[in-house]
């Protein structure tokens, strides 16, 4: 039989063997899986529950909140704020950033999330999930101000998600490969299911939202036109289409066995960058992905190479095997010149 390990043995193996994690962000990641646990109860409980539907308000975005989103929201600042490990979080669904209270005491880290993914996707009964980002704060800064949180994504101290699935799924990343816990519902823990997850470089698959197609630039048109021409086409392959419209769920497919994601920059905003948050959806995936063996660019630059200016700030996302990555970023820099 296989044997199994809880996340907690996992972190404190992780801890012992490769001093990777610190014991303050060990305490963090146990902290935000607990939430998610929480989560996880609320979404399944759905209509039982009285958790579906909007919540009748707007979040900075201007996008509409469901009741979801905001206790989703609510709960992952309750359990971390008096854990001693942060100094901050940033959400979402909050405008500007939450400071641990003063009652509490504070640690060095910063906590970013994208408290339920998939919003579109609740109501409806199909994936949706939790995005986070971990950063430290800057040493020897005082206090902590919005400042703090501006670090490009290549300054990820830890990242992950938790995909709320026919299986509810945490997947994790420390900058050291990336690992997969199933949550045993009996036992009330995660459990490690996988840890060796790697994206094959090369695919037949990709997701993206076709009705936006008349919108994109050229060269998105381009590599998804050859897609879809087909092994009559110059790609001398058939390609398959998946869009869940959860990123989580599209996320985590790809990990799980390959595909390329994008979510480009479009001409009816040409102000916005795109339509995923860099800090809180394209970081954290960034971070995943690349430690999967995939690739990440905003279809010019390596996303983790992006120094942020705002907290919400925008932008485009192409994600997944490594080879078509490149290809979409090729053809945007070969239009460029
Ligand atoms: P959120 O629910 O956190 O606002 O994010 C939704 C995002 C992302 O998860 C998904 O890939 C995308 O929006 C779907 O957009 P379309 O509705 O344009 O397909
Ligand atoms: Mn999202
Ligand atoms: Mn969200």
């Amino acid at each position: 039989m296989t044997r199994r390990i809880s996340l907690t043995q996992y972190l404190i193996e992780q801890q012992r063997q490769h001093g990777a994690i610190p014991q303050e962000l060990r305490l963090l990641i146990e902290v935000v899986a607990r939430a998610c646990k929480r989560i996880a109860i609320s979404v399944n409980k759905g209509a039982l529950g009285e958790v579906l539907g909007s919540a009748g308000s707007e979040n900075v975005q201007g996008e509409v909140q469901k009741k979801l989103d905001i206790i989703a929201n609510e709960v992952l600042i309750e359990a971390n704020e008096w854990g001693g490990h942060l100094a901050a979080m940033a959400s979402e669904e909050m405008e500007g950033i939450y400071l641990v209270p003063n009652r509490f005491p504070q640690g060095e880290y910063l906590l970013m999330f994208d408290p339920l993914d998939g919003s579109s996707n609740i109501d409806v009964n199909v994936s949706i999930g939790t995005i986070f980002s971990v950063l430290k704060k800057a040493e020897g800064s005082k206090g902590v101000s919005e400042e703090d949180f501006l670090q490009p994504g290549s300054a990820q101290a830890a990242a992950g998600y938790c995909v709320y699935g026919p299986q509810t799924t945490l997947v994790l990343t420390f900058g050291q490969g990336v690992a997969m816990f199933t949550l045993d519902r009996e036992q009330g823990s995660f459990v490690l299911t996988s840890d060796e997850v790697k994206i094959p470089e090369d695919t037949k698959e990709f997701a993206i939202n076709m009705s936006n197609m008349r919108h994109w630039d050229a060269p998105m048109q381009r590599y998804v036109e050859e897609c879809l021409a087909g092994s009559t086409g110059p790609r001398g392959k058939d390609f398959n289409m998946r869009w869940i419209a959860s990123m989580v769920a599209d996320v985590h497919r790809i990990l799980t066995r390959g595909g390329v994601f994008m979510y480009p920059w479009d001409k009816r905003e040409p102000n916005k960058a795109g339509k995923l948050r860099l800090m809180y959806e394209a970081n954290p995936m960034a971070f995943l992905v690349e430690q999967a063996g995939g690739a990440a660019t905003n279809a010019k630059q390596r996303i983790m190479d992006l120094q942020p200016t705002q907290l919400h700030e925008r932008v485009s996302v192409v994600l997944g095997s490594k080879n078509e990555v490149e290809r979409v970023t090729a053809y945007h820099l070969e239009a460029a010149q």
